[in-house]
């Protein structure tokens, strides 16, 4: 059966580096065919189109059709995964207040429009900064489909810790398991060594705490602010390959032994306030992501934890405030 994929932001850079993996088969599999859905701001639709072209280039023989509308009830009718990486960027003299103010006048009228239109199984991944928070907007916004449904990315800050450890070891990432990114998608997030396992060892047991205190979880808590740094421009294609991860990990599974990172709507677990989209250690079963229970949590890590969900609690509060949830 075809899948409807809708990819909201789609004439933008992770845009453009995420449809034509979609397109290929590295979303859903190489046997499942998609229909894609583009939604963009007005003056973005010509753009759209012409990624469309190219899409349309590349002959894919999995790829059944592209809508591109600026219609958020049309792009979201049917869908079955949606993938919401549009957002309005933070510039220069804006506050806090306003930014997300601004991401609120688009997720909640997305999570409406997903509740009044997508299909039954939908699944959303929110990308688009503050991911954490503008996924629980949405999800506020859809009270008829089930919570566990909006999820917001985390994964690209895994991938990110997988890759700083690889290198500080000398191992290959495959040798790394169980790790972890707890809370935000921002720099309080916490990149868990405690708990990863690296040739069945603890990972924090075999690198200096300094290394691990000072060097590997500031690297990958601000790996973002340094792409921006270096590039002057954000993370695009290990953003776009970071949510093709997280998408198939929840529609085909995760590897038995090992687990990963997505922000999800808490279920009170270890602490983190029932109902707030927050990261975890997750695996995926049956299509549903669960959080890994019973993991020991000592004083350092329950600090950092506590910390980035604090952060999460005050950008709830904040959008409760400007009466967006
Ligand atoms: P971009 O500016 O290149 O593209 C964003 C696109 O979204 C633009 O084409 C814009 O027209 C579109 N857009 C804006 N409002 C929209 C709306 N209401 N409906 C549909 N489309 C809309 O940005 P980008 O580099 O593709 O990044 C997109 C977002 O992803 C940013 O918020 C960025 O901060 C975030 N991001 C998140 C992560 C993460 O790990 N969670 C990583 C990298 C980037
Ligand atoms: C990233 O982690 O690369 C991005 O979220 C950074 C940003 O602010 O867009």
């Amino acid at each position: 059966m075809t899948v409807k994929v809708t990819v909201t932001g789609a004439a933008g850079q992770i845009g453009y580096a995420l449809l034509f993996r979609i397109a290929s088969g590295h979303l859903l599999g190489p046997d499942v065919p998609v229909q894609l859905s583009l939604l963009e701001i007005t003056p973005a639709l010509k753009a759209a189109e012409g990624t469309a072209m190219e899409l349309d280039d590349c002959a894919f023989p999995l790829l059944k059709g592209i809508d591109i509308t600026d219609d958020p009830n049309y792009a979201f009718n049917g869908t079955n995964v949606a993938l919401l990486v549009g957002a309005r960027p933070r510039t220069a003299g804006m506050e806090r207040g306003d930014l997300l103010s601004a991401n609120g006048g688009i997720f909640g009228p997305q999570g409406r429009a997903i509740n009044d239109n997508a299909a039954d199984d939908v699944r959303v991944l929110v990308v688009g900064n503050p991911a954490n928070t503008n996924a629980l907007i949405a999800q506020r916004h859809a009270p008829d489909v089930p919570a566990d449904r909006f999820t917001a990315m985390t994964r690209l800050d895994h991938n990110r810790a997988l890759s700083q450890l690889s290198s500080k070891l000398g191992v290959p990432v495959t040798d790394i398991k169980k790790m972890t990114i707890w809370g935000n998608h921002s720099a309080t997030q916490y990149p868990d060594l405690y708990h990863a396992e690296v040739g069945g060892k603890i990972a924090a047991e075999l690198v200096d705490q300094d290394w691990l205190k000072d060097t590997f979880i500031p690297t990958v808590a601000k790996r973002g602010a340094a792409i921006i740094e270096a590039r002057g421009a954000s993370s695009a294609a290990s953003a776009a390959n970071a949510a093709i991860d997280h998408v198939h990990s929840w529609v085909n599974g995760t590897p038995e032994g090992d687990w990963t990172s997505a922000a999800i709507v808490s279920d009170g677990s270890y602490g983190v306030p029932e109902g707030i989209i927050s990261s975890f250690p997750v695996v995926s079963r049956n299509g549903q992501w669960e959080i890994v229970q019973g993991l020991d949590i000592d004083d350092f890590s329950r600090g950092k934890i506590d910390a980035s969900v604090k952060e999460l609690q005050e950008e709830r509060d904040a959008v409760k405030e400007l009466g967006l949830i």
